[in-house]
């Protein structure tokens, strides 16, 4: 079922000033229910504006965003479409946890004596003790930790859609481990995830399909392994492919009889060990 729809989308930022910015250029990307969809990109290609957009906190300046049967209206797309934004201090505002994480959940029609429940749900399942942090500011919390409070209020909600615009920035290697299993968790949930990074080894080792950005416009959209064998095309955008996957791809070229098709260390891993005569595992 098809559930994301952009068609002919432009964005302008500021526009008929100087300053006008053509952000995104006729973009098109169709997403069915249940896909876990990386988009990765260069600094400035557009990500956080694409996410602002599926998310109806931008309107396009051409073209349309389509959530679900495209009915749903503006004030309710927030039940259907959950972003965590690239700066998680853009979105806090409440002056505890409990009440940050129950606002979109309070809003989304939970009762008021069943928040409590859903808070701390919420909040065990981003790694946050309900009991330590409930009554704690967000501002006064780490980067990483006012990402996980961003996550609660999220999953509070429990919407059909999640947006994850850079998640593992400012995290470190036990964090970024913790959020992609959760990303993993999430679509087997069945959750249409949409996982905004720059970092193309990140996204190789989970991701379904990548779409690429650049400079506004879809360069690349398709299945992760075969968006990562279109090595020149990236190196253009200036995006590196994974390190595993230049390995065996440079291993191939020297000679080796390797398929040189892995994106992963994993894969990797497999295709050097069957060439050495072993089974891969580790
Ligand atoms: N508020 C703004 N006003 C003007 N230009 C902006 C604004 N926000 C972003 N841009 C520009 O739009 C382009 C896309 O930005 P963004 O969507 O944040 O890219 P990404 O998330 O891929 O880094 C960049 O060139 C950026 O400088
Ligand atoms: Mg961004």
């Amino acid at each position: 079922m098809r559930q994301i729809e952009v068609s002919n989308c432009s964005y302008i930022y500021q526009p008929g000033t100087i300053n006008a910015h053509q952000a995104l250029d006729q973009i098109n990307i169709a997403i069915d229910a249940g896909e876990l969809t990386a988009v990765i990109g260069h600094g400035g290609s557009g990500k956080s504006t694409l996410a602002l957009l599926l998310a109806g906190l931008f309107a396009p300046s051409s073209g349309e965003v389509k959530i679900g049967d495209g009915r749903i209206p503006p004030e309710q797309l927030f039940r259907q479409v959950g972003l965590v934004f690239q700066y998680p201090e853009h979105q806090l505002f409440a002056s505890s946890v409990f009440e940050e994480v129950a606002f979109g959940a309070r809003n989304a029609g939970t009762a008021e004596d069943y928040l409590p429940v859903k808070v701390r749900q919420a909040l065990e399942t981003v790694g946050l003790d309900p009991d330590l942090y409930w009554h704690r500011s967000p501002f006064e919390l780490s980067g990483g930790q006012k990402r996980r409070v961003c996550l609660a209020s999220l999953l509070a909600i429990d919407p059909a859609i999640i947006i994850l615009d850079e998640p593992t920035a400012g995290l470190d290697a036990a964090g970024r481990r913790w959020l992609k299993n959760l990303l993993r968790e999430l679509h087997c949930q069945g959750k249409t995830v949409l996982w905004i990074s720059h970092d193309m080894s990140e996204v190789a080792e989970l991701a379904e399909r990548v779409i690429v950005l650049e400079r506004g416009r879809v360069i690349a959209d398709g299945a992760t392994a075969s968006v990562f064998s279109c090595e020149e095309q990236l190196a253009a955008a200036g995006l590196e492919i994974p390190q595993s996957a230049r390995l065996v791809r440079e291993l191939k070229a020297r000679g080796l009889a390797i398929p040189g098709e892995a994106v992963t260390v994993d894969g990797a891993f497999a295709e050097i060990a069957a060439y050495l005569g072993g089974d891969g595992s580790v």
